[in-house]
């Protein structure tokens, strides 16, 4: 699929049930791919999660949508994760962002950063926000580092929030304000 929100390495298309719903189940259900997320401790059924992308397609589809989500693919259109922006407050330009790399043989490669840095790109040039909040759970390495490398800052935690394979673990709370992305390695969705 070869249009959608573009960097170096992945782009941001629009998620469609037909050509992402294999892939989507076969990671939701992996234990070692959703070691860190808060999905993943119930098994997720292929109707429940067809269920899931085209209602979160069609939401994501509306003009003013408060839950925006893409499917992550390589710039050749392989399918490789999937990035959220979600709770999108339009008055205060505030909003929560997540996403995952699925296939695990490309964790480490990159392809999370990019994504996260043209998903910025998209939530402060074409939405207008001005703050993005995110979080991971204290452990979660890769997603620290990302997190830093796509400019975000840790701004504070709450305390053994999640139980998570094993122990509670704090959430680690993060913000990415729009003059922070101005400053950083930023691509811009401006005409
Ligand atoms: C977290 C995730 C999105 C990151 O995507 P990615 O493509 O693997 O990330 P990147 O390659 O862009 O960056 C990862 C960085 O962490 C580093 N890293 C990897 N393993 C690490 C470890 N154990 N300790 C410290 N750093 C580590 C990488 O070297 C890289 O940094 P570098 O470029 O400075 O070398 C992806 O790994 C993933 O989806 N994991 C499973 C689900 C998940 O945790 N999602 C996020 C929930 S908050």
């Amino acid at each position: 699929m070869a249009h959608g929100w573009e960097g170096d390495l992945v782009r941001l298309v629009p998620l469609d049930a037909e050509r992402h719903l294999e892939n989507a189940l076969r990671w939701v259900n992996d234990p070692e791919v959703t070691g860190w997320l808060l999905i993943g401790d119930t098994p997720m059924a292929r109707g429940a999660e067809r269920e899931w992308l085209e209602a979160t397609a069609a939401e994501s589809s509306r003009m003013g949508a408060t839950n925006v989500v893409f499917a992550i693919e390589t710039l050749d259109g392989a399918h490789i994760g999937t990035s959220g922006i979600h709770h999108i407050d339009y008055a205060n330009g505030v909003a929560h962002t997540g996403s995952y790399i699925g296939e695990k043989g490309l964790w480490g490669r990159g392809y999370g950063t990019d994504s996260s840095l043209v998903r910025a790109a998209y939530c402060f040039d074409v939405l207008g926000l001005r703050l993005l909040c995110s979080a991971y759970l204290e452990g979660n390495e890769r997603s620290r580092r990302m997190s830093e490398k796509a400019g975000y800052r840790e701004v504070g935690r709450w305390p053994k929030r999640y139980w998570k394979r094993g122990a509670f673990r704090d959430e680690v709370l993060l913000a990415l304000e729009r003059e922070a992305w101005e400053a950083g390695p930023a691509y811009r969705f401006t005409t």
